[in-house]
């Protein structure tokens, strides 16, 4: 990654400014500029400006879940090429890509410019909405729900993403900036899918989501149970004993590669 920090009012040009200022020490890295540049000039600044100017001062009051973090399209963009390249999809024919609970469309973005067809689901967010616009992302909006089938999208994909879960807090929904600010209730979040409902989820993507050979990538968030923060053990701990690999590090990762759909012990 590029950029350090967060910094919502921080314009496209000055990040792209940055950029160009970098001291980049090899060729793979001035090749990784080259692109992460490209992507950004992709990128509507006047779009974004216009939320900036507008919801100057609620950016300027912080707040942790008030989602004014995602109009730094620069460091988010630069996030989701890393987990692009991460995930191979860069320089590969087209894939099917879900990303469940996309947020602003960062990563649809990204995987749309590298020549994919990612559906990007989440809830209703107007920001969020106005932020993906600004990229060319369309946000389907599906919410997942727990044990509930996720609609039909008229294709199967090879790719399912989620990136920072959130779905999976029982009862959470978007109340706008100054509601969703986490240090105040009702975001006490202590309640999380069991591994049933994730059980449901999983049997979902596999039996009616995913063509094969196909792959799962989750990075969950960390759960917050009675103000401590953890990860999820026992759904790892179910998706490795499944042929996943799995990482324990903050809430979690979930790398799962199936060359045909496998039938989940019952849980
Ligand atoms: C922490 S954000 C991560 C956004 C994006 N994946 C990223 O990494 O930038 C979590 C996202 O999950 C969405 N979300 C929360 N509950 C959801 C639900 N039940 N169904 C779909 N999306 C949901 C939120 O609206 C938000 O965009």
């Amino acid at each position: 990654m590029f950029f350090a920090d967060i910094a919502p009012l921080k314009s496209l040009d000055e990040r792209l400014r940055q950029l160009a200022d970098m001291n980049v020490p090899t060729p793979a890295i001035e090749r990784r500029r080259n692109l992460l540049t490209g992507l950004l000039k992709a990128v509507s600044e006047p779009s974004l400006a216009l939320i900036r100017e507008r919801d100057a001062n609620l950016i300027a009051r912080d707040i942790p879940q008030g989602w004014f973090k995602y109009l730094d399209c620069g460091y988010f963009i630069d996030h989701n090429l890393d987990v692009a390249e991460h995930l191979g999809l860069i320089g590969v024919p087209p894939l099917a890509i879900l990303d469940i609970g996309a947020g602003a469309g960062h990563f649809a973005f990204v995987c749309t410019s590298f020549g994919h067809d990612a559906t990007a689901i989440d809830v209703e967010a107007p920001l969020l909405e106005e932020i993906a616009a600004a990229m060319g992302v369309s946000r389907r909006i599906a919410r997942v729900e727990p044990d509930a089938r996720l609609p039909d999208f008229d294709r199967k994909f090879d790719l399912v993403v989620a990136e920072s879960t959130m779905f999976n807090i029982i009862g959470w929904k978007w109340r706008g900036p100054l509601e969703n600010d986490l240090r105040k209730p009702p975001h006490a979040f202590d309640r999380y899918w069991t591994l049933a409902q994730w059980h449901y989820l999983l049997a979902d993507l596999i039996d009616n989501q995913l063509r094969y050979p196909g792959r799962i990538y989750f990075h969950l968030n960390c759960e917050i149970h009675h103000g401590e923060h953890r990860c999820n053990t026992e759904l790892l701990n179910f998706c490795a004993a499944h042929g996943a690999v799995v990482r324990h590090e903050g809430g979690g990762f979930i790398d799962w590669r199936l060359t045909e759909p496998v039938t989940l012990a019952p849980v």
